[in-house]
């Protein structure tokens, strides 16, 4: 039992914002059918047994670290756990030369991140194996953008005509830029809201209403994504206190009663309660925020089956 052949041909998979329509819609396909053949990403799968994962995490990680690793021994294969801390990166070696270590030890993937844009990318080019992006800086996590995505999908049959609002930091959010890229080639309407200081109006020029006033678009949005703040990427504060924030941005009970009665909570997490989300919102009947994190292992395995198979020399 193999996935049905899709349109993909592609070795890497290094952010969204230059895959097609078509390709995006081949990993998501690819990742229902892995949900569905393994009851709910529970079971193993054969599929790619022999051939080895290499995480190389620079950066903390809960989620999207243990769900990569998952993914890839439910499809049979083998993985390797790298982790800055404590290697030989505080030694003096170089970002490549590590890379290029771990990938002779006989590794087919290499999945990084890293908090400097790009990384994936460099590594793309000096390495042989396929290269998948974890999360690099503030630039793009193309595996989270594809399983807000599935995870939509799901819910409501299609991404097409909804309106999909990513609430808070977006100036530093790398899921955010990931989803902006991905929701827009599918046909939602997207809307960016946070704090002036954290939501540029440039965003317009691509077609992304910019918004300030969450009370002012909540009757609109059919979802709502909930960024972390993050602060470790703000040298200054974006606005005084997070009392604040959370006053104008919070998604809390009150909000709640004013949106649309199905409306869909996500969040990509980690979730800062009380902060961009209350604990009534996060653990209420909207909130799908535990279903992404089982569609990140689907979305995993997807991407990993379909680099597989790729021979497109791209990076
Ligand atoms: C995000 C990340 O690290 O980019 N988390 C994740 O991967 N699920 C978002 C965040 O840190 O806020």
């Amino acid at each position: 039992m193999t996935p049905p052949p899709v349109d993909w041909n592609r070795r890497h998979l290094l952010d969204l914002e230059r895959l097609s329509a078509a390709e995006i819609t081949a990993l998501l396909d690819t990742a229902q059918w892995m949900k569905d053949a393994t009851g709910g990403c529970r079971n193993k799968l054969s599929l790619l047994s022999g051939m080895t994962c290499a995480n190389l995490f620079f950066e903390n990680s809960t989620r999207t670290r243990n769900s990569f690793s998952l993914a890839a021994r439910r499809l049979g294969a083998d993985t390797v756990e790298f982790s800055s801390g404590g290697s030989s990166v505080a030694k003096g070696e170089t970002f490549v030369d590590t890379a290029k270590t771990i990938e002779a030890m006989g590794v087919d993937w290499v999945v990084t991140r890293h908090s400097t844009p790009g990384t994936p990318h460099l590594l793309a080019r000096e390495l042989r194996c396929r290269v998948l992006n974890a999360g690099d800086g503030a630039h793009e996590h193309p595996t989270q953008g594809l399983l807000d995505m599935l995870t939509i999908r799901q819910h409501r049959g299609r991404i097409e005509g909804l309106t999909v609002a990513l609430v808070g930091d977006i100036a530093h959010s790398r899921t955010a830029r990931s989803n902006l890229w991905g929701l827009r080639k599918l046909g939602a309407h997207v809307i960016v809201c946070g704090p002036a200081t954290l939501v540029s109006p440039r965003w317009e020029e691509l077609g992304i209403e910019v918004a300030h006033d969450l009370d002012a678009i909540l009757d609109r949005c059919d979802v709502l994504n909930l960024l972390r703040i993050q602060f470790e990427r703000q040298s200054t504060p974006s606005f005084p206190s997070i009392h604040e924030y959370a006053l104008r941005y919070a998604m809390n009970g009150r909000r709640m009663r004013r949106s649309k009665p199905d409306i869909l909570i996500m969040a990509p997490g980690p979730i800062n309660r009380g902060v961009e989300i209350t604990p009534e919102v996060a653990d209420g009947p909207q909130s799908v925020i535990l279903d992404q994190v089982t569609n990140g292992i689907a979305v995993r395995m997807a991407a990993l089956w379909l680099l597989a198979q790729g021979t497109g020399e791209e990076t």
